[in-house]
C-alpha cells in the first residue's frame, strides 16, 4: 500500500501577482466549470439545505476558477471570515491557529483532468467549493472559529485527537436535521464519487459522540468507510463550547484506546494518518 506522503509532488500552489490575483489556464477554468457543473446537478436534496442557500447567496463564478481576493471580499461582509492562500500542507498548529482568527487556509493549485473524480489533496475546487459557502453561516463559522481557539491551544497530542473530530465534521460530516440524512462535510460535497457514495448504504453511519469520534482513525485517500451524524450546526458549537468535555472524552478515548480500524492499515505509519487535514 502507497504511503499517503509520497505522491503529493504533482501538484504546486499558485503565487499571487502584486495585486494578489492568480493565474490559471483555459484549461484549468474548463475543469472549475466541469467540477462546478457536476456538484451543481447532483447536490440538490442531498447537500443539506443551510449549505445549498449559502451556494447560492456566496455565488461562485460558475467559469472560471475564483479569486480568493475576491470570495474574502464576500466573506467578510457577511461573517467576517477571509481565505488565506497557503500550500497545500501546512502543520496542525498552524491551521488551526488560522481558523481561530478566522481564516481559512486554501490550497489554490486545480486537479487535472485526471484526477476529476478523485483527488487526495485539497485542490481548490474542494477549498473553495466544498468549505467557502457554509463560511457563510454564522452558526458554522462560530463553530468553527471556537474549534480553532480550542485546537490551536491544545497539546500536540491532543491536536491529533481534535483533528479526527475535524475530519469527521467538517470534512465528511453528515447531518440529519428533520427526517432526511443529508451532506455537509466539504470533502464530499466538493467529490464527485463521494457525494454518491456517501447517502448509500455501504458505510457505516453513527450518531457523533465525541469520544467514538477521538477513537476513530482515518485516512484520507480512500472514501470514508464511516462517517457521524450530527442534528444541527447548533449541536456542532455547543460541542466546542464546552472544552472541559472536549478534553474528558479526549482523554476517556485514549484511556479506552482506538477501534480497529475498517481499512487497512498495512505499512501505512499512523504518523501519515495523522499529517493532514483536508
Ligand atoms: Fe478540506
Amino acid at each position: 500500500m502507497e504511503s499517503v506522503m509520497h505522491n503529493q509532488t504533482q501538484y504546486v500552489s499558485k503565487i499571487p501577482d502584486k495585486d494578489g490575483y492568480r493565474t490559471y489556464s483555459d484549461t484549468e477554468h474548463q475543469i472549475w466549470a466541469k467540477l462546478y457543473a457536476v456538484q451543481e446537478k447532483s447536490l440538490p436534496g442531498i447537500a443539506c439545505p443551510e449549505y445549498m442557500s449559502a451556494l447560492e447567496e456566496i455565488g461562485l463564478p460558475r467559469n472560471s476558477v475564483p479569486q480568493l481576493k475576491d470570495i474574502n471580499e464576500t466573506l467578510k461582509k457577511k461573517t467576517g471570515w477571509g481565505i488565506e492562500g497557503v500550500p497545500a500542507l501546512i502543520s496542525f498548529e498552524r491551521f488551526f491557529g488560522l481558523l481561530a482568527e478566522k481564516k481559512f487556509p486554501a490550497a489554490t493549485f486545480i486537479r487535472t483532468s485526471d484526477d476529476f473524480e478523485y483527488l487526495q489533496e485539497p485542490d481548490i475546487f474542494h477549498e473553495i467549493f466544498g468549505h467557502c459557502p457554509l463560511l457563510m453561516n454564522e452558526v458554522y463559522t462560530d463553530f468553527m472559529q471556537k474549534f480553532g481557539e480550542l485546537a490551536a491551544s491544545a497539546s500536540a497530542e491532543d491536536q491529533i485527537m481534535l483533528a479526527r473530530l475535524y475530519w469527521f465534521t467538517v470534512e465528511f460530516g453528515l447531518i440529519q436535521s428533520n427526517k432526511d440524512l443529508q451532506i455537509y462535510g466539504a470533502g464530499i460535497v466538493s467529490s464527485v464519487n463521494e457525494s454518491k457514495y456517501a447517502l448509500s448504504n455501504k458505510p457505516q453511519k453513527y450518531e457523533l459522540d465525541l469520544v467514538e469520534v477521538f477513537r476513530t482513525l482515518y485516512r484520507i485517500d480512500i472514501m470514508q468507510p464511516i462517517y457521524f451524524v450530527i442534528s444541527s450546526f447548533d449541536q456542532l458549537f455547543n460541542l466546542v463550547d464546552a472544552p472541559r468535555v472536549v478534553f474528558e472524552s479526549i482523554a476517556e478515548a485514549r484511556s479506552l484506546g482506538p477501534h480497529k480500524p475498517l481499512f487497512a492499515v498495512g505499512d501505512l505509519p499512523e504518523d501519515d494518518l495523522r499529517k493532514k487535514i483536508a
